[in-house]
């Protein structure tokens, strides 16, 4: 069984079986009941958590797996105790290790040490749970191949991993961030390399409006993400042309639609106006993290 810390893990065809499993869960969630009878799951949290937490517990109780939650302020990841004696104990009790961590270096640590698959829930660099959901929510609405989604805010966790799987099904990703706050140069460069192969594209600049224009998505998240707290204040001055307002997504095609992994800060990154548009997509999005998480854990105990 094999860890997912990228959407990259699953490869070409991996990821395609889930998208369609995610597809099939979310037709008939009959089919999934009872797949998975007795694998145990454990859902760590470091970080705060709605819908990781709620979509991942409820997905693991339909396919008969029985989850666990923990929380930081029990086990201590790296401060109580090393991060890979808690990997190893942890592999002695349960099937699957989900995580959110601060640090993606103690996923890379606990996936080493466990023999179990490890589930990345989001760490400092990706979010790839979000990223399954994200295509299977683009997907209900235009072919995976050859869509234009761009990405309007911070370089963070959810873009790179977005990047990345956009990139692996032929989509072109466009992202406007600040300048200094551009996606990391290496998650750049893979997507660019992945994208080379698939028939996608991967621009990156600090022009919103002309990445906007004709988009088929358009894509925000928080400006602050969880532990960058203290620069807040700093960061709303600065991403204060980064907003998606009516006004920028007047400039996509006329059928986009809108995407935000949520939570939301209404009117910093985005509008009132644009979350509640009849175009936005973001409890579909929200909705669709339960299914395709379904899928991943399928996914991964077969293979
Ligand atoms: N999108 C997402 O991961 O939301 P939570 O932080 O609420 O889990
Ligand atoms: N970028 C955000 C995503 C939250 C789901 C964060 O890391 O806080």
């Amino acid at each position: 069984m094999s860890d997912f810390l990228e959407v990259t893990d699953l490869g070409g065809d991996g990821l395609a079986s889930v998208l369609q499993l995610a597809e099939a869960v979310k037709n008939d969630p009959e089919a999934s009941m009872e797949a998975r009878r007795g694998s145990r799951v454990g859902l760590f949290f470091e970080k705060p958590s709605t819908r990781t937490r709620v979509s991942c517990e409820v997905a693991c109780v339909d396919v008969a797996a029985h989850p666990l939650v923990l929380k930081n302020e029990e086990v201590g990841l790296g401060s109580r105790e090393a991060v890979k004696d808690v990997a190893r104990t942890l592999d002695r009790y349960l099937d699957v290790l989900a995580f959110r961590v601060f640090l993606h270096t103690n996923l890379v640590q606990l996936a080493e040490y466990a023999d179990a698959p490890v589930i990345n829930l989001l760490s400092d660099r990706s979010h790839p749970c979000q990223a399954l959901a994200d295509l299977q929510t683009i997907a209900e609405h235009r072919p995976l191949a050859g869509a234009v989604v761009t990405y309007v805010g911070d370089g963070n966790n959810v873009v790179q991993s977005l990047m990345l799987a956009c990139a692996m099904v032929g989509a072109h990703i466009r992202v406007a961030s600040p300048a200094g706050y551009e996606p990391a140069e290496d998650v750049i460069a893979e997507a660019t390399a992945i994208a080379a192969a698939s028939g996608g594209s991967v621009t990156v600049g600090s022009d919103p409006e002309s990445l906007v224009a004709g988009a088929d998505v358009v894509y925000t998240d928080v400006w602050t993400s969880m532990g960058q707290e203290d620069e807040a204040a700093d960061r709303r001055v600065l991403f204060a042309p980064f907003q998606v307002t009516g006004d920028m997504f007047a400039l996509a095609a006329d059928d986009a639609i809108f995407m935000h992994c949520l939570p939301a800060h209404r009117d910093e990154e985005v509008t009132d106006e644009v979350m509640e548009d009849p175009r936005s997509r973001v409890f579909d999005q929200a909705e669709n993290r339960m299914h395709s998480f379904k899928a991943l854990l399928l996914y991964l105990t077969e293979n």
